[in-house]
């Protein structure tokens, strides 16, 4: 017999996972989650999201500070670092958050139930937590168990001196010498954070290339704009082994293809090569819940796995690893679970990195549509011929539209640019209503904002940009 009975159980509370839950129980399903973690709010709250933007904020006040005040007239002296008092801002914005998150289960009557929850059967999870076991009856099982970083092979993290992005976030002292392994987002943010904070940073890259997926000419861009800032980069190289029994870390840096190893010390060494599915202990195998060959959770167009009642969403399934594509299927399996027709729209997720300048883009890159045979058009439009930018003297990079040859149809939007994040809105719009670069060129942006180099890049795919 069961403890409790429920229309949907959701196990786990990141964003994909909070998200459903609240969905669901505003469609009238009683609803329950399972959390293992003292606090709600899963990765992106937690160790993700929040405490990276919260330091990558403070951070970037800190260089402002620095070497943008006194050119505007503003003299503070030269600020010093107080890191245990950042760590509290970064902490409290954590705190902040996870408490918003217990509020609103609570104020939408979803029964939170703390402990490690596993599937035993058709419709039944078990939780363990508190020294007692509980069994949830729900007619939906919503699996939201999220993602774990990428062990790489011959470097142990200790979290200490060998990090992953979680021990990154809490280190007790800024190092003289931070080695990233990975050029993906993880890598620039939390490089850029100590770099700002006095840290001398190199990063190791597999690739010949830095943030692989993103359009190719913003990626080379953004990386002189990097290197600008002081990141040493090592393309074509891998880390294949890091010795810590000395008071520095040694890496063995090795070319991608193999050869000759170099050793590069460092006093921190953050490993940054990606994160994969977190299933264990869920009882999938034993339920008959397939899972693909990199682990994730095989579900249908509908979030249905292979076994009736069990879905799945966020980064345990197949797409992006971001919050907001968490939570958008989250949104939509508590549709469909709830009779209605929920659904994601793979084709416009923005993705933003949050260095400085940020990197922001939706859509297709001109690889993927010159791969794809599509014709385009590229409209550019770079900051330093924005009022705006030049009046914040934040000049750096630029925006690219791309549209279909024919149709005019955008298809994809690339921004390089401070506030890049915020921009993308726009373009996220305009592309879920399948609007032509015309319409956003025709559109009135306020001036003088950066946005409005949104509007001359779209004038630009039709060859008449105003300012340029
Ligand atoms: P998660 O957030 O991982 O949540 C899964 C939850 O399930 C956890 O709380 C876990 O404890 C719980 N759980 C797992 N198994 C069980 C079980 N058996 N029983 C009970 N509970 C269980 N994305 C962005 O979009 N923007 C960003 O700026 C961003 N920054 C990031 C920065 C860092 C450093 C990292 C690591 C990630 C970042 N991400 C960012 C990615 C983002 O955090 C993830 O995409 C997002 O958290 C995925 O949400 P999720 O709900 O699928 O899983
Ligand atoms: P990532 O997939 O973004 O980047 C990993 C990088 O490591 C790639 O460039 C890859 O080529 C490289 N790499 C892989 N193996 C390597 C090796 N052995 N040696 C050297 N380089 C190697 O993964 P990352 O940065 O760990 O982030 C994980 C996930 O978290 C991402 O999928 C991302 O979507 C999400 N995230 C999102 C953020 C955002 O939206 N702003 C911020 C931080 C994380």
């Amino acid at each position: 017999m069961a403890d409790s009975r429920y229309d949907v159980v959701v196990i786990g509370t990141g964003p994909g996972g909070y998200v459903c839950a609240i969905r669901a129980a505003q469609l009238g399903l009683k609803t329950a989650v399972v959390e293992k973690d003292k606090t709600f709010g899963g990765t992106c709250l937690n160790v993700g999201c929040i405490p990276s933007k919260a330091m990558l904020h403070a951070s970037e006040l800190f260089e402002e500070a620095g070497h943008a005040f006194p050119k505007m007239g503003i003299k503070v002296g030269k600020p010093t670092l107080d890191l245990g008092a950042m760590m509290k801002f970064k902490d409290e914005a954590v705190d902040g958050n996870v408490k918003g998150v217990d509020f609103l289960l609570k104020k939408n009557k979803v029964d939170a139930v703390r402990g490690v929850g596993r599937i035993v059967g058709p419709g039944r999870i078990e939780v363990k937590g508190d020294g007692k076991t509980q069994t949830l009856e729900t007619k939906g099982i919503v699996i939201a168990t999220g993602s774990e970083v990428t062990q790489l092979k011959g470097i142990d993290i200790d979290e200490k001196r060998i990090v992953s992005s979680t021990g990154a976030l809490v280190l007790g002292k800024v190092p003289e010498k931070l080695l990233v392994v990975g050029a993906g987002v993880i890598g620039l943010e939390l490089g850029s954070v100590w770099r700002r904070l006095g840290a001398q940073v190199t990063v190791v890259e597999f690739l010949d290339r830095i943030v692989p997926g993103i359009d190719l000419d913003v990626a080379k861009s953004f990386q002189r704009l990097l290197e600008r800032q002081g990141i040493a980069f090592k393309l074509s190289s891998k880390v294949t082994a890091v010795d810590n029994s000395g008071k520095r870390l040694k890496a063995s840096v090795e070319p991608a293809a193999g050869g000759k190893a170099e050793t590069v010390e460092a006093d921190v060494v953050l490993v940054a090569v990606g994160r994969v599915p977190f299933t264990e202990g869920l009882g999938l195998e034993e339920a008959g819940v397939k899972k693909d060959n990199r682990g994730r959770v095989i579900v249908d167009a509908h979030f249905a796995t292979n076994v009736p009642g069990i879905y799945a969403i966020g980064d345990v399934i197949a797409g992006p690893m971001l919050a907001h594509k968490a939570e958008d299927e989250g949104v939509a399996v508590a549709e469909i679970l709830a009779g209605q027709a929920g659904h994601v729209n793979y084709d416009v997720i923005p993705n933003v990195i949050y260095t400085y300048p940020e990197l922001a883009s939706v859509g297709k890159s001109e690889e993927e549509l010159e791969q794809a045979g599509v014709a385009y058009n590229a409209g550019k439009f770079p900051f330093t011929a924005n009022g705006r930018a030049k009046a914040n003297q934040q000049t750096e990079g630029f925006v690219k539209i791309l549209a279909d040859a024919k149709t005019d149809r955008v298809l994809g939007v690339h921004i390089l640019g401070a506030d890049a994040g915020n921009m993308i809105a726009e373009a996220a719009v305009a592309m879920e209503f399948g609007a032509a670069a015309e319409d956003i060129a025709r559109t009135c942006h306020a001036h003088p904002t950066l946005p409005e180099a949104v509007k001359e890049a779209a004038l630009a795919v039709g060859k008449r940009a105003i300012h340029m």
